[in-house]
């Protein structure tokens, strides 16, 4: 009789759990931003950027950014750091993503300012006083400028420079943080800086760009084998509290799918585009060994790819280089070969279902992806996810759907070990100024930058207590 009670209470226990997935006690529910879209480049000197620089200027009488804004002031994180934290309290999150500015931490060659350490301890305490763990990446798009005059990625010599601030930091901040992103969306970084040459360095330049993809892919093995030197190994992504520990790259993930998936054209594009864009720097960090090579088009033959390996002199072999693998994630894009296009195909995607950037919203993306990057056999973090939506009208059903799937992926065992949306705050969304609005947290430009969550703020809370064990 004991036996049936106990079994009628388990059941009902179970049932009432039944309606949302239960974590690991270790998984992270976090938000996510970076320093130069929400800081303010004035103080801390982050007048020193490329990017600062680029927002200031213009092009043919056009302003380089929309509406011609820029991060003098950006949301004043800088100062407001202990009132978003609070927020992120108040949200439920135990972990937050940002970076720290390069450009700030080290304004000329080899010069590191103490100051702007200082401030970044206080950031990194306040984190501590609230229970919130720090993610921090190293480079999210922004370099010093000295940086780009000295011939940037595409000089053999700049894994050494981001190396020796890789060391800088760690040694300064290693107290207060222990998990570490060296690299946000390499692959974007490339592309849009040094292949279409619309950020900076504005360079116009496969080859160029097939390089700096090569330096960086250096400059992060040799990240990641410093920061174990001076912090230890995070056995299995793990830190002694078993949570999510080391180091790893935030890399932009999309859903690739053929305009006709009957057409092995199509099927084939998709293929290696995906690989390209996805896949491929990730597994050259673990081979030791960059290919990355654009689908075949009368073009891309002559651009070509890269083969090359990377140089064994830089770090000891066996190493483990990724303790895990972040996926960024917004997107879906439907795509159909074209042997004309410069990169063999052209973007079909349906205009339904868009965020206010023309992005596609399409949850299950989120499943499909973690089921593929799980083939890497690494824990995986979902680094970023999230939709521009000024009214709010769709984030909460983003939420909602996205979660769902990422609950299916735990229900079928992916090691997925945390969460971060994108973003805590409204701020400065790149090329397109502040017009598109992807935070949780309003942002009152016209209005001494005051703080109003937004509705989803609430839906975000929910699901993630739902969650918790
Ligand atoms: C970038 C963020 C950006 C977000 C939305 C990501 O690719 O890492 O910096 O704000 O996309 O555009």
């Amino acid at each position: 009789m004991r036996c049936l009670l106990a079994i009628v209470v388990l059941a009902s226990t179970q049932f009432c759990f039944a309606d949302k997935t239960k974590y690991p006690t270790e998984f992270l529910w976090g938000v996510a931003f970076s320093a130069h879209q929400t800081e303010g480049s004035i103080e801390g000197g982050g007048d020193n950027s490329d990017w600062y620089e680029f927002e200031l200027g213009s092009k043919n009488g056009k302003p380089n950014i929309k509406h011609a804004h820029n991060t003098a002031i950006a949301v004043d994180h800088w100062n407001r750091f202990e009132e978003d934290f609070d927020l992120a309290k108040n949200l439920g999150a135990e972990t937050l993503r940002t970076s720290i500015a390069w450009d700030k931490i080290e304004p000329k060659p080899g010069e590191f300012n103490k100051d702007v350490i200082e401030h970044y301890k206080k950031v990194l305490n306040a984190l501590k006083k609230r229970g919130i763990k720090p993610m921090l990446a190293f480079h999210h798009f922004v370099h010093p400028k000295w940086f780009h005059e000295i011939g940037g990625w595409t000089n053999d010599e700049s894994p050494k420079w981001f190396l020796r601030y890789v060391d800088y930091v760690v040694r300064e901040l290693g107290d207060l943080c222990d998990l570490w992103i060296t690299f946000n969306e390499p692959v974007l970084q490339v592309a849009f800086g040094y292949m279409i040459g619309i950020t900076p360095p504005l360079l116009y330049n496969p080859w160029k760009a097939f390089d700096a993809a090569w330096n960086i892919a250096r400059a992060h093995r040799m990240a990641a084998y410093r920061i174990h030197q001076l912090q230890g190994p995070s056995p299995n992504g793990r830190g002694s509290d078993g949570k999510l520990r080391g180091v790893g790259i935030a890399q932009s993930t999309q859903i690739f799918e053929p305009a006709d998936p009957k057409n092995p054209d199509d099927v084939k594009v998709v293929s290696e585009i995906e690989e390209l864009v996805n896949w491929s720097f990730l597994r050259s960090i673990e081979e030791g060994h960059l290919r990355m090579q654009f689908p075949k088009s009368l073009v891309s033959s002559l651009l070509g790819g890269i083969n090359r390996p990377l140089p064994q002199d830089d770090i000891p072999m066996g190493e483990t280089f990724q303790d895990w693998i972040g996926i960024n994630y917004y997107s879906r894009y439907v795509i159909k070969k074209s042997s004309w296009s410069p990169i063999g195909l052209v973007w079909v995607t349906p205009q339904i279902n868009l965020g206010d950037n023309g992005w596609q919203i399409y949850p299950t993306g989120l499943e499909k992806l973690l089921v593929k990057a799980s083939e890497f056999k690494k824990p995986l973090v979902v680094s970023e996810n999230g939709l521009a939506d000024a009214i709010d009208s769709r984030r909460p059903k983003f939420i909602r759907d996205h979660l769902k799937h990422l609950d299916h992926a735990i229900e079928k065992g992916i090691d997925v070990r945390g969460y971060y949306f994108w973003s805590l705050l409204d701020n400065f969304e790149w090329l397109d100024g502040y017009e598109k609005r992807f935070g949780l947290v309003e942002i009152k430009y016209g209005d001494n930058l005051e703080r109003v969550p937004r509705p989803s703020f609430n839906v975000y809370k929910n699901e993630i207590s739902e969650r918790r064990r």
